[in-house]
Formats: structure tokens, C-alpha cells, sequence
């Protein structure tokens, strides 16, 4: 399951986040990458040294945990620290790879097990030419290129990359994180679940009667199942 998550973070907030962008030393984003996809990134990254990072972070986080559709749809049991990348001049691509099954924050020993990859951007899409990010879905390919502050949540098991950038600057945050649910399918049915059972509450007929209580705890009852937490 793909999913487009709008306005995690408003306008004036990715300004003043591209203000701290403007001030950061980047550095080349191949000190990341697993070995397969070393070979193919060619992109800049803030480093984990950069002053800006930590403020960066706690606002990407930030706008995570206000996203309800954003809960329903990862699960997240743990959210590894986002990073920063742009791409532009001669870093603009990443070619195809899938992204490194487990890993670990910086200097941390903890391992996390990549069951989601997400990508907030930073740049408007007119702002550069290129730079759509493509990714191998079970519906077939998807070009995805969204407005400043929306966000792209996708299973990590995907075959993914980020064409090159011909024009201006593509500034974006990504990350990976841990469901509480292992198995996509059974996300999705958690996810379309609770779309259904916030839907009727929301309808005056329907909210509160006995059918959506009990449609609430069969919800709360599979996520019981499921859950490794
Ligand atoms: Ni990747």
C-alpha cells in the first residue's frame, strides 16, 4: 500500500525548516547506503554532526504524531531518526535499490527492522525538474512527486528510486520505521478498518449504535492478534 499523507507539515514551518537547510554543511550521501545501493546513490546528506539535525528531526516527528491517518496506516512501533538529502548539480540521483532490511540509529546498537519507508518534501514540485521518486508497487509503478510538507508512505520491501534532478534543488526528509503490524496486508486491512469504522462514526445514523461498537472490537480484537509490541 502506497500512501499519500497531506500537510504534515504546514507552510510556515518547511520555510523556516529551509532556512536551516540553507545554513547546513551537506555531505556526500553514499555514507549511508547498504553496499548494493552505495553504488548507485549520488546525493547530498546532512550529516549526523549537522547542529540543525536535532531541531529538523523533532519536527518531522512532531508532524508524524499529529497525523491520525499517519498512526493508522504505519502502526508504528518505532520510528528510526529521519534524514535529510538533496539532490542537485552532479548529486542528483539514486538508483534503483531496496533499502537495508534492519538497521540501526547512528552510534546505537538497537536494531530496527525496516517495515515502512516514508518521504517528506521539502521542495515544491515546480521548484526542480526530475527528481520524481519511482517506486515498484504490487499495482505497478508509481512516480510520486508531491508539494512541500506532504509525504509518501510505502512498504521498504519496494524496488525504489529517485530520477535525476535536471533542474533546481530537491530537498526532502525520509525515514524508516517498525509496525506494531509486520505484514503489509494485514496493515491494510487494520488501515481500511478503522477508515470504515471513523467514517459511520462520523454519520449521526450510524455513530455510536451497537453494529459499530462491535465493528470497534473486532478492530481492537485483530490488532490484539496481529500486534507484535
Ligand atoms: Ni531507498
Amino acid at each position: 500500500m502506497l500512501l499519500h499523507l497531506p500537510d504534515i507539515l504546514d507552510r510556515d514551518t518547511v520555510a523556516h525548516c529551509r532556512q536551516l537547510f540553507e545554513a547546513a554543511d551537506w555531505v556526500d550521501g553514499a555514507l549511508t547506503a547498504g553496499r548494493q545501493s552505495a553504488q548507485v546513490k549520488s546525493n547530498l546528506q546532512l550529516p549526523e554532526h549537522a547542529t540543525q539535525i536535532d531541531e529538523l528531526r523533532q519536527i518531522v516527528l512532531d508532524g508524524l504524531s499529529r497525523s491520525a491517518q499517519f498512526f493508522s496506516a504505519a502502526l508504528p512501533q518505532r520510528i528510526l531518526p529521519p534524514l535529510f538529502n538533496c539532490y542537485r548539480d552532479q548529486s542528483n540521483h539514486f538508483g534503483q535499490h531496496v533499502d537495508n532490511a534492519v538497521r540501526s540509529p547512528a552510534g546505537s546498537a538497537e536494531q530496527v527492522r525496516t517495515d515502512l519507508s516514508a518521504t517528506l518534501f521539502f521542495s515544491d514540485p515546480g521548484e526542480y525538474d526530475g527528481g520524481e521518486l519511482v517506486i515498484e508497487d504490487t499495482f505497478g509503478t508509481q512516480q510520486i512527486k508531491l508539494p512541500a510538507g506532504h509525504l509518501v508512505l510505502y512498504p521498504s520491501s519496494s524496488l525504489h528510486c529517485v530520477t535525476p534532478v535536471t533542474r533546481g534543488t530537491r530537498l526532502g526528509s525520509f525515514m524508516w520505521m517498525q509496525s506494531m503490524v509486520r505484514e503489509t496486508e494485514r496493515r491494510r486491512l487494520l488501515y481500511e478498518m478503522d477508515l470504515a469504522i471513523t467514517g459511520l462514526r462520523q454519520c449521526s445514523l450510524a455513530a455510536d449504535t451497537p453494529e459499530v461498537v462491535r465493528l470497534t472490537a473486532c478492530y481492537h480484537n485483530l490488532l490484539r492478534m496481529w500486534a507484535q509490541v
